[in-house]
């Protein structure tokens, strides 16, 4: 297949770029460094600039001689209380895994839709299912797009484009160093402090982000491919059938008492 993988030069993405590279595909990885894995073609790519997106994907897909899958993991993450958050991490992350992703899906469709049975991988989170608290940006982002995602597969199914999110718990990655954390004011201070610790916690004991390629493989190589999977420790997989069954202010107390707020 030949494949572009966003958010290659880290983490999720570099993972699924190197193993689909390795298992024979044809993959270029796209981020803003244009640095990828071993066997990767890098491309410069920044998806929060729609122009540039237009000619750098006609780049990519000539290189590659066509497109056969998206595997979309470009994202950035901010958290901190709403409240203190600057307009500038607002936009960080909004306009990239909600504004940038929709607009790279939407140039990438023509492409797509051109091949016999093109694939749409859209690496989303837990977090859609069940959103943390002081990463509201972060929760919202994910929920738009899994929306599109959503929608979009009654566009697609018919001119034969299968959509398939896969979305991960806590996973090891460069996305815990480089999240940009609001300055927290005095009113949220100590519950965001200690949110934001143990989450960073649960992410340097999450998952490997090897696992997360290797489903997006076993998506990739189905003729019909499951439309959600969710990648994760057992114990962040089972939140949200909790959710579904617990009365939303009960949930919300097992949420608090995880994070000790
Ligand atoms: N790690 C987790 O625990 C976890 C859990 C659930 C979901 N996810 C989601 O998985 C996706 C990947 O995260 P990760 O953990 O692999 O993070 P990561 O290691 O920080 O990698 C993020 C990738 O996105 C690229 N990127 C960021 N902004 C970009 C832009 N404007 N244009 C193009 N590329 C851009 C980065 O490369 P450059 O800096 O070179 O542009 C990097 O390659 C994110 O959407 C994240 O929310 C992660």
């Amino acid at each position: 297949m030949k494949i572009l993988v966003t958010g290659a030069s880290s983490g999720i993405g570099a993972a699924c770029a190197f193993r689909l590279a390795k298992a024979g595909h044809r993959v270029v990885g796209a981020s803003r460094s244009g640095s990828a894995p071993e066997g990767v073609v890098g491309h410069v790519l920044d998806i929060r600039d729609p122009q540039a997106l237009e000619s750098g994907l006609r780049n990519i897909v000539g290189d590659l001689g066509g497109l056969d899958a998206l595997v979309n993991s470009a994202g950035v993450a901010v958290a901190g209380a709403l409240e203190d958050t600057p307009l500038e991490f607002v936009r960080a992350q909004l306009e990239t895994n909600l504004f940038g992703a929709t607009c790279l899906i939407r140039a990438a469709l023509p492409y797509l839709r051109d091949q016999e049975g093109g694939r749409l991988v859209h690496v989303a989170s837990l977090a859609v299912d069940v959103p943390l608290p002081f990463q509201a940006l972060y929760c919202a982002a994910h929920a738009g797009l899994n929306a599109l995602c959503e929608a979009l597969r009654y566009e697609l199914e018919p001119v034969g484009v299968r959509v398939t999110v896969v979305s991960p718990g806590s996973v090891r990655t460069g996305l815990t160093a480089n999240r940009r954390t609001a300055r927290a004011g005095v009113v949220y201070a100590g519950a965001a402090e200690k949110v934001l610790t143990a989450n960073d916690l649960d992410e340097e004991g999450g998952i490997p982000a090897e696992r997360i390629a290797e489903v997006v493989e076993k998506v990739l190589g189905r003729r019909v491919p499951p439309e959600r999977v969710a990648v994760a420790h057992w114990h962040e997989k089972a939140s949200g059938p909790l959710r579904r069954v617990l009365p939303e202010r009960l949930f919300r107390r097992v949420i608090r008492s995880h994070y000790g707020i």
